[in-house]
């Protein structure tokens, strides 16, 4: 079995990497991945040698650079989590989302259609529902939620899952799509919540919380979403949509105030500053679905999964110090200061 893994060089992604290389050691796992600022090769160092292990430096939108890789790996399954990623980027400039996450993936199901690909993978996201109220606790997502997007990201990874659902009803391609809630653990990007806040306590520098941090995601541990996508890739329906998440939904100020604690820095660091354009209230899965036709449960609970990370970030600093040192500087600068 050879399978493509798009985007294998950001943090889903080379999560999911390190979980298929280690489950099935007779796997061909082969990234595509163009590196972009989220991108970052020394994720991969540890498989690098791994002997069914091949890295591909390009972009999803290079339809030639792709069908070349199709003709020579004849994959067998292609998992797409190559994507930008990051709401707050989208606000500044949708363009590029629009590009990578719809044209790019329009590009890998051609290829995947004129290479007779066994089974395409889309990996999505709950925002693509848009949000939920916060005085209704009783509302979740499930896969009949009509699509509702606020932000140019959510919106362009519901464009994709439009048009993953139509290639399969109009070409008949074999493809599947998961949903899932926020994921959290080693190898995120510090521009997200938790790794952001998790760097800034650690250097003592502020912990910028957006509007009054009365937001509410619903956090899953990245290896449980790994081993949901592994289920749906092996066992799941073609054509079908599967919500993951595992019921874990938190204000983001009891998040920053629990890294505070863990870390034993001072809630004084924490600063509140203007509110994102557009700010996603609240976010909830309903994973029945994926629950009784796989058999998907969460395995990590947040208390052991949040310990599990900041250990990781606290025995990592040079991955995170590296990142937060480069080009990441003017992106923090842009984005936080007078903010
Ligand atoms: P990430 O930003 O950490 O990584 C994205 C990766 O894609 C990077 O390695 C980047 O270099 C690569 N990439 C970007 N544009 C590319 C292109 N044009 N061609 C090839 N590679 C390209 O993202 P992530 O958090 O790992 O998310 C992965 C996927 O999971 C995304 O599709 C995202 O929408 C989805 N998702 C993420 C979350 C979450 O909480 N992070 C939750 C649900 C779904
Ligand atoms: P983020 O990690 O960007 O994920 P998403 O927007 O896709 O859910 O943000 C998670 C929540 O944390 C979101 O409500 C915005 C908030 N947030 C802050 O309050 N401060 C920050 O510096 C960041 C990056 C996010």
């Amino acid at each position: 079995m050879t399978i493509i893994v798009t985007g294998g060089a950001g943090f889903i992604g080379s999560n999911f990497i390190f979980h298929m290389l280690k489950k099935y050691p007779d796997y061909r796992i082969v990234c595509l991945d163009s590196l972009t600022y989220a991108g970052n090769l020394s994720t991969l160092k540890g498989v690098m040698e791994n002997k069914n292990f091949r890295f591909v430096k390009d972009d999803i939108c290079n339809r030639e650079g792709v069908f070349a890789l199709f003709e020579e790996e004849r994959p067998d399954a292609v998992v797409n989590f190559a994507a930008e990623s990051h709401v707050d980027r989208s606000i500044e400039e949708p363009q590029i989302f629009l590009q990578t996450n719809i044209l790019g993936t329009a590009t890998l199901m051609d290829a995947c259609r004129e290479y007779k690909v066994g089974r395409y993978h889309q990996v999505s996201t709950d925002e693509v529902y848009g949000d939920l109220p916060l005085d209704r606790p009783d509302l979740f997502f499930t896969e009949t939620t009509p699509l509702h997007t606020s932000s140019p990201y959510s919106s362009s990874k519901a464009s994709a899952d439009l048009l993953v659902l139509a290639y399969h009803r109009t070409y008949g391609l074999p493809v599947t799509i998961s949903r899932c809630s926020n994921n959290y653990g080693p190898y995120h990007f510090p521009e997200k919540l938790i790794p952001l806040m998790i760097a800034n306590a650690l250097n003592d520098k502020s912990l910028p919380v957006y509007g009054k941090g009365e937001n509410v995601r619903d956090w899953l541990y990245v290896e449980d979403h790994c081993k949901a996508i592994d289920l749906i890739l092996h066992k799941g329906r073609v054509g079908e949509v599967y919500n993951v998440g595992g019921h874990n939904e938190m204000k983001n100020i009891d998040i920053v105030k629990l890294i505070c604690k863990e870390l034993g820095k001072p809630e004084s660091l924490i600063t509140y500053v203007v509110d994102r354009k557009g700010h996603d209230l609240r976010y909830a899965i309903d994973p029945t679905k994926i629950h009784n036709e796989l058999g998907w449960l969460p395995e990590t609970k947040f208390a052991d999964g949040i310990k599990k990370t900041i250990k990781w970030y606290l025995e990592n600093r040079e991955w995170w110090q590296e990142i937060i040192s480069g080009e990441y500087k003017n992106y923090y600068e842009r984005m936080y200061k007078n903010r």
